[in-house]
């Protein structure tokens, strides 16, 4: 072949994120409408000064071209050569096309790196097992984010919803029905530096971990039982307890507090930071009736974007 293709969607934590690092489970959620597709062909120039991969991001969410791979991306590259036996430093462009904002508790960086793997085992003709393609992005999401869960690396492949434990997934059951709105902050946070916010915290108050993740994984075992039972008001009570633990452990914004209690305001049946934090989105859930309100409501509030995930058409794939 001479151009590999692969795709890969955005996704939201619902429940967990942070926790998950430590190893308790997280709630999370495919946003199959926002996507990024990565074309992978041989480089008409020089490659750039490192070799391997060159870049062009094209798309609404990424205006400016890029042309140096990230560190990230690099190392990506140089373990899919060693892991699929491509010989040499092939000089490749990979262009990035796709709306998925950096830096939103979206999971771009895990979207990015899973898409150029599929495009790369597209153009060499290998086979990828999900596991190889999850140690892939993986290896680029721990130079990213200093260490990764891997909630993020699956989800973004993924067509239902997950409970994602110590590496491990299972579709969830989903009984509910309503819509979640995603609403992004305009404001980017790095995920870097909240989880090492985080662990920061936890080295001066050694029991301030134990009480924080004793009452996560609370909060994502009581939603994920809301969820299969189908109690639609008790899965948002557990998101907005959520956002108050992430948000007592600095991990929100005034802006994103100010979108979460404009949600719950307008009748959202609960509403949370979702992601890294300190910026980002916020994930509220409504049932249909209320959505126009909220999403309203949320604009008013500072919000400069919004998407709708009904829960069914995420239910009717698992
Ligand atoms: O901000 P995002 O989309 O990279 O989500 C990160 C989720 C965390 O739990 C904060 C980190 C992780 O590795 O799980």
């Amino acid at each position: 072949r001479s151009v590999g293709i692969g795709r890969a969607h955005a996704k939201a934590i619902l429940l967990g994120e942070h926790a998950v690092v430590y190893g308790t489970p997280a709630l999370a959620l495919p946003i199959p409408q926002l996507t990024v597709t990565a074309s992978a062909g041989w480089s008409s120039g020089a490659g750039d000064a490192q070799g391997d991969l060159s870049f062009t991001m094209t798309g609404s969410a990424s205006r400016a071209v890029v042309t140096q791979a990230s560190d990230g991306l690099r190392r990506l590259a140089a373990a899919f050569r060693a892991r699929m036996g491509v010989p040499g430093r092939p000089h490749l462009d990979v262009i990035l096309d796709g709306a998925i904002p950096p830096g939103r508790g979206l999971g771009s960086s895990a979207a990015n790196s899973r898409a150029i793997v599929l495009a790369l085992a597209d153009l060499f003709g290998r086979d990828l097992s999900e596991q190889t393609a999850f140690d892939l992005v993986q290896t680029a999401e721990n130079v990213t984010h200093g260490r990764a869960s891997g909630v993020d690396a699956v989800t973004v492949g993924a067509s239902a919803p997950l409970l994602f434990h110590e590496g491990r997934s299972q579709e969830l059951s989903v009984g509910c029905e309503g819509l979640f709105i995603i609403a992004d902050s305009g404001t980017a946070g790095s995920t870097r530096e909240a989880v090492e916010l985080l662990r920061e915290g936890f080295g001066r108050e050694a029991a301030a971990q134990g009480r924080f993740l004793r009452r996560a994984a609370q909060l994502v075992g009581e939603a994920q039982q809301a969820l299969a039972e189908g109690d639609p008001g008790a899965l948002g009570e557990r998101m907005s307890d959520y956002h108050r633990l992430l948000a007592a452990a600095g991990l929100s914004t005034s802006r994103i507090d100010t979108m979460v209690e404009a949600a719950l305001g307008a009748g959202s049946l609960g509403a949370k930071i979702t992601g890294g934090g300190l910026g980002g989105c916020v994930l509220a859930l409504t049932q249909p009736e209320r959505a126009r309100q909220v999403a309203g409501q949320l604009h008013e509030a500072g919000a400069v974007q919004t998407w709708v995930v009904p829960l069914r058409r995420l239910a009717d794939h698992a």
